[in-house]
């Protein structure tokens, strides 16, 4: 498998407790090089079309006014396998579900403000590093 990149969102759960470090110490400890980051606060257009495959979802604005309602920070990890990884490394999408280990299982508080975000496949990765990153911010 070759080196892939993936895009990662803490969420505003995780920087108001102040988990940035304690959560980048997880990726890079587990072999994700963070090769862009940035401290955003989202604006409610840019939240809408981050999330729009979800916009037919009954939590849609809900997601949408918890991802606006706090600084997130956007990066862009990099890696062997950095997709799959990274999704490992999160756990499951419900802290509820997710396996000792995980972010999800040692930060998140619900379902919602489950602490980081991850792509699922590296076309998606691409489309969502464009929606956050220039190119010259990306340094490898
Ligand atoms: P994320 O990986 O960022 O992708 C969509 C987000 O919607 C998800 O993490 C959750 O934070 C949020 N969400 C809220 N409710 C649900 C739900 N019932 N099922 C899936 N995702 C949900």
């Amino acid at each position: 498998m070759a080196i892939q990149r993936t895009f990662s969102i803490l969420k505003p759960d995780a920087t108001r407790r102040n988990l940035t470090g304690a959560i980048n110490a997880k990726f890079e400890t587990k072999g994700l090089r963070i090769v862009a980051q940035k401290r955003v606060r989202m604006s409610q257009a840019q939240a809408e079309a981050f999330y729009s495959v979800h916009a037919a979802r009954p939590f849609f604005k809900d997601l949408v006014g918890f991802m606006t309602s706090g600084p997130v920070v956007v990066q862009v990890l990099e890696g062997e396998n950095a997709v799959a990884l990274n999704r490992e490394i999160m756990g499951a999408t419900n802290p509820a579900n997710a396996d000792a280990g995980t972010i999800r299982k040692e930060f998140a508080e619900s379902i919602e403000a489950n602490s980081v975000h991850g792509s699922d496949s590296p076309e998606n990765a691409a489309i969502e590093i464009a929606q956050f990153f220039a190119g010259n911010e990306i340094v490898g």
